[in-house]
């Protein structure tokens, strides 16, 4: 069984992940310093996979600590998940998310090195293309960022590429995600952002439970259909797939690739709503307010190349990352705060 490091395995998107690379017959090794997750994750994990998982509660800058699980463990790849990613505070604190982001990878990069570890699947985002100038946005398209968060995601990718140029043995999977929503469909796995959320997604569904009187919809003067933002919203278990099938790709096949995870398809902010509020069956109270500063009017993905290298497709609807992600927010009212 191939062992796997998933560096930030307690959050959102690296949860998922570990599930899914269970079902595709790996092991999973984590390190998270759980400093934007609960330890209770591991817990839920463990009852999902039926499987004692090991998990390390240290920063990937720590050195000594990264050196100690790979000595104790003889990992085949990592997929870093580790880092900070909320747009607004990198603005706030460049330093915190440079040093987190960049650093946490070089440090990643220098142990993987030591180690001989050559087999790296990285998170990257669909914030470095910026504003397009077309869309679907393909994976040759002009990078572009306009903060901290984006401008650390662009700089890893770089260096990743720098490392794969001078040793070509290296085998270096970038995935741009596009928007990841919704939940395990067993409501065990979910979104538990700290306070008031700041993606759409995640504050709908506070709206909808009551928890937020109202749902403030950032501009409706947009050359969109509506007026309102569009997004390409992938379900987190499908980009999850999209992991252990690039996981695999590096496992047979060397080299370096960078890839679009998203569905090929946007939907306006109000879409996103009417479909909330069909399953609801009742209306998700909204107020148009001022554009968000740096918000980009349209913005989904070409998935040609995904499915040509990866054969990933996503197979859940809109409908199902909705109803996803308010049966999580319904069995944990709470989050994981209650476990
Ligand atoms: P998340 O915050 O839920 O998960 C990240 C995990 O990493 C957390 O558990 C956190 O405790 C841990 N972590 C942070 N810094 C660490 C460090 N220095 N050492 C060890 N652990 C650390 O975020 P997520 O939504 O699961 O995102 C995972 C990755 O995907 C991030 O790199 C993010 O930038 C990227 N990404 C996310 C989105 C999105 O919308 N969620 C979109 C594109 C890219
Ligand atoms: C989606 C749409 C908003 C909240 C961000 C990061 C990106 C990536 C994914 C990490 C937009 C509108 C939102 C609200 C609203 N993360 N909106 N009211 O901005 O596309 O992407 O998360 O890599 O880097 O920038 O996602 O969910 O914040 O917004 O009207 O309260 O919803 O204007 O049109 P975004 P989002």
């Amino acid at each position: 069984m191939k062992k796997i490091l998933v560096t930030g395995g307690i959050g959102y998107i690296g949860s998922h992940t570990v599930v899914e690379l269970y079902k595709a017959g790996y092991e999973a090794i984590i390190v998270d310093n759980l400093s934007n997750s609960k330890k209770s994750v591991l817990k839920r994990i463990e009852q999902i996979t039926q499987t004692e998982i090991k998990f390390y509660e240290n920063d990937v800058r720590d050195v000594a600590a990264l050196d100690k699980i790979f000595t104790e463990n003889k990992i085949d790849a990592v997929i870093h998940f580790a880092g900070l990613k909320a747009v607004g505070e990198s603005v706030e604190k460049p330093l915190e998310y440079y040093n987190n982001n960049i650093i946490g990878t070089l440090r990643l990069l220098e142990v993987m090195k030591n180690h001989n570890c050559k087999n790296i699947v990285f998170s990257s985002s669909a914030t470095v293309y910026g504003n397009p100038h077309t869309v679907p946005i393909e994976e040759h398209f002009p990078l572009s960022v306009t903060n901290p968060y984006g401008r650390s995601k662009l700089i890893i990718e770089e260096m990743l590429q720098d490392i794969y140029k001078a040793d070509a043995s290296m085998n270096i999977a970038i995935l741009r995600y596009f928007n990841p929503i919704g939940a395990l469909e067993n409501g065990l796995l979910g979104e538990d952002p700290n306070g008031i959320p700041n993606n759409l997604c995640p504050y709908i569904t506070k709206v909808a439970v009551g928890k937020l009187s109202h749902l403030n919809v950032f501009g409706n003067d947009y050359p969109t259909i509506d007026g309102t933002g569009v997004r390409d919203y992938i379900h987190v278990v499908d980009l999850a797939r999209g992991h252990s099938l690039a996981l695999q790709k590096l496992f047979t096949e060397s080299g370096l690739f960078i890839v679009n995870l998203g569905t090929g398809r946007g939907y306006s902010v109000l879409e996103v709503v009417h479909e909330f509020a069909k399953i609801l069956d009742k209306e998700i109270p909204y107020k148009i307010v001022e554009r968000r500063a740096g918000d980009i009017a349209t913005c989904y993905a070409d998935c040609k190349f995904a499915e040509k290298l990866l054969n990933f497709k996503t197979e859940k609807t809109l409908t199902e990352m909705c109803r996803d992600a308010l049966n999580f927010q319904l069995k944990n009212p709470n989050g994981y705060e209650d476990d």
